[in-house]
Order: C-alpha cells, then sequence, then structure tokens
C-alpha cells in the first residue's frame, strides 16, 4: 500500500482529530464484545466462588455458577466461554487419567452449560497439565514429555469433550502433530462440525504464573515447558506453526501470551488471513488490575486500549478475563 501524504498545510492530521464525530469517521479499527471469549475456572461444589489471589476479580466457580456466567455472558452478548478447570489433587495422577473422564468437571461444566444456554460457544482446553500428578501438558517418563503418546491421551480427551458438546476445542499442550490426529479422529466419530482453535503459537512464558495458581498447577510443575512451548525469541517458527497446524485441520489459530507478541499477531494475520485469536494471559491480566487497584492507572480505560490493541494487530477475537468488564464498558460507549 502506498500512504500518500500531502505537506502541511495541506494537510493537517489534527483535522480529523478535531471532533468526536470525525474521530469516529476516521477510526480504522473497532472493538465489539462480539470479539470476546471469557476464560472461566471451574471448581467442585455448589455455589462456591473462591477468589484468586494472584488475579484479583476472578473466581474458581462451582458448575452452578459457570452456568450464571454463561447467562451473564449471553446477556451480554459475549459469543463464548472457555473453560478450565481446577482438578481436586487426589484425581491427579501420572497417567493423567481425569482427562478423558467423560463426567470430569470440564465435562460436566459443557454438559450444563449447553442445557442451561444452548446459544453460548463453549471452548475447551485441551492439555493434561490440570489431571497430571507431575503438572505437565504432556505424559513424562524419565523426565522426557511424551510426544506421540500424549496425543493419544489428548484424542480420547477431545473426544470426551465433543461428546459433552463442546463447540471449540482448544489444544494448548504443544505437542507435535496432534492437530491431525484430533481432526481424523472427530471426523470418524461423526463430530464434523466440532471446530479447533489451535493454540499454533504459545510460547514458554512467565505471563502464565498466575493461572497455574488459579488451577492448581504451581505446586505439581516441576521444571519448565521449554521443550514443548516456543522460545520467545522466535518469530518464523510461529509462522511456520501457524501454518502446519492450519494444514492440519485447524479451524483458528492462537498466539500467545498476547501484548508481547503483536507483532506474531500481525505476521500470522498478513501471512495466512485465518481466524486470528490472541489469549491475553493471567499474568497480563494481573499486571493491569495490580496496578488499576493502586490507583497508578485507569483500569477500564487501560484494558480497552489493550484490547483495541490486538485488534490494530489483526485478531479476530481475543480470550480475556476482562470478557465481562470490556462488555460492560464497550455497551456503555467507552470506546
Ligand atoms: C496449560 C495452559 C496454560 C494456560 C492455558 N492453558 C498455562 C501453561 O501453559 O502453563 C495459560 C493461560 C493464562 O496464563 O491465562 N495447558
Amino acid at each position: 500500500m502506498r500512504l500518500t501524504v500531502a505537506p502541511t498545510p495541506t494537510s493537517r492530521f489534527r483535522r480529523l482529530r478535531a471532533s468526536p464525530a470525525l474521530r469516529a469517521l476516521a477510526q480504522e479499527n473497532t472493538l465489539s464484545v462480539q470479539d470476546l471469549i471469557w476464560p472461566v475456572f471451574v471448581r467442585d461444589g455448589v455455589g462456591l466462588r473462591q477468589p484468586i489471589a494472584s488475579m484479583p476479580g476472578v473466581d474458581r466457580l462451582s458448575v452452578d455458577l459457570v452456568v450464571k456466567a454463561a447467562e451473564e455472558a449471553a446477556s451480554l452478548g459475549i459469543p463464548a466461554l472457555c473453560l478450565f478447570p481446577y482438578t481436586d489433587p487426589a484425581k491427579k495422577t501420572e497417567d493423567c487419567a481425569e482427562a478423558w473422564n467423560p463426567d470430569n468437571l470440564a465435562n460436566r461444566a459443557i454438559r450444563a452449560i449447553k442445557d442451561a444456554v444452548p446459544e453460548i460457544a463453549v471452548m475447551t482446553d485441551v492439555a493434561l497439565d490440570p489431571y497430571n500428578a507431575l503438572g505437565h501438558d504432556g505424559l513424562v517418563r524419565d523426565g522426557i514429555i511424551l510426544n506421540d503418546e500424549t496425543i493419544e491421551a489428548l484424542v480420547k480427551m477431545s473426544l470426551a469433550q465433543a461428546e459433552a458438546g463442546a463447540d471449540i476445542l482448544g489444544p494448548s499442550d504443544m505437542m507435535d502433530g496432534r492437530i491431525g490426529a484430533m481432526r481424523s479422529a472427530l471426523e470418524a466419530a461423526g463430530h464434523k462440525d466440532v471446530t479447533i482453535m489451535s493454540y499454533a503459537a504459545k510460547y514458554a512464558s512467565a505471563f502464565y504464573g498466575p493461572f497455574r495458581d488459579a488451577v492448581g498447577a504451581s505446586g505439581a510443575l516441576k521444571g519448565d515447558k521449554k521443550t514443548y512451548q516456543m522460545n520467545p525469541a522466535n518469530s518464523l517458527e510461529a509462522l511456520r506453526l501457524i501454518e502446519r497446524d492450519l494444514t492440519e485441520g485447524a479451524d483458528m489459530v492462537m498466539v500467545k501470551p498476547g501484548m508481547a507478541y503483536l507483532d506474531i499477531i500481525h505476521r500470522v494475520k498478513a501471512t495466512f488471513g485465518a481466524p486470528t485469536y490472541a489469549y491475553q494471559v493471567s499474568g497480563e491480566y494481573a499486571m493491569i488490575q495490580a496496578a488499576a487497584q493502586n490507583g497508578w492507572i485507569d483500569g477500564d480505560r487501560v484494558m480497552l486500549e489493550s484490547l483495541m490493541a490486538f485488534r490494530r494487530a489483526g485478531c479476530d477475537g481475543v480470550l480475556t478475563y476482562f470478557a465481562p468488564q470490556a462488555a460492560r464498558a464497550i455497551r456503555a460507549g467507552q470506546v
């Protein structure tokens, strides 16, 4: 694209900034409630809402309250919820069998939401860490994270989630080849319309800290996830991973974390044009909330500016813990 700029005073950029009306007409990108996916943490019990210290404003919810959250999302116009289970430590094993139990917490929550609020799309997490006594996203043998054995487990987990009524499967594990295996298993089982949003470019990031508290994985995890999640120094590798996952049958692709990786989002959208999403992860949320609670920044404005940045970079949507707060601000006309 050729950008033509006449010298001042022939051009004065401030003309189009002079009033709200002109600024609105000249606005290049928009943020809407339709762009939001709301990640929620599910726990056992009834009527339970348990705050997560490192994520002020986010609670673990029992299934009945997750259904209430889905109703709230629907009334705000948020199209999708993404479920993350906080699994009872007693159910965590080294074979991770709870991950594909049709009646595990996540699958019960999917059914309850689809019963009560069928119009809400339910996204899941496909990875073994909430069920793994060793805290990793894959099966571990002698300290090695096993790729192909993990894929077999992820396929079983995916089928159980599809059976429970999930609309979007979100493999966040970073094993090689899982998208193709999931896609063919879904086709074979008749789940032709279940979509896959691949966490295709997921970095080994320190921004996930509060999430690991939220799902109770912090204590279990030994070492780090660098043998399967990406090196934050790389970008061409992200493009190759996205291409690989699209080729294997991903409907949507994600870059994660978000704000520190806007350059990757931009390149992904520009290169492939596929439906592209960012995950504004727990550490990003925690930083904004902490500063806002101290009165150091205007929380609502920083939240909306950060979400607009994802849209400007090329995102079709954003997973964000701010989803209900952002939806309310958008509906109140703050953007
Ligand atoms: C794990 C998973 C993680 C997140 C989503 N799925 C953490 C990790 O990879 O350790 C992070 C989300 C966040 O930080 O908000 N499968």
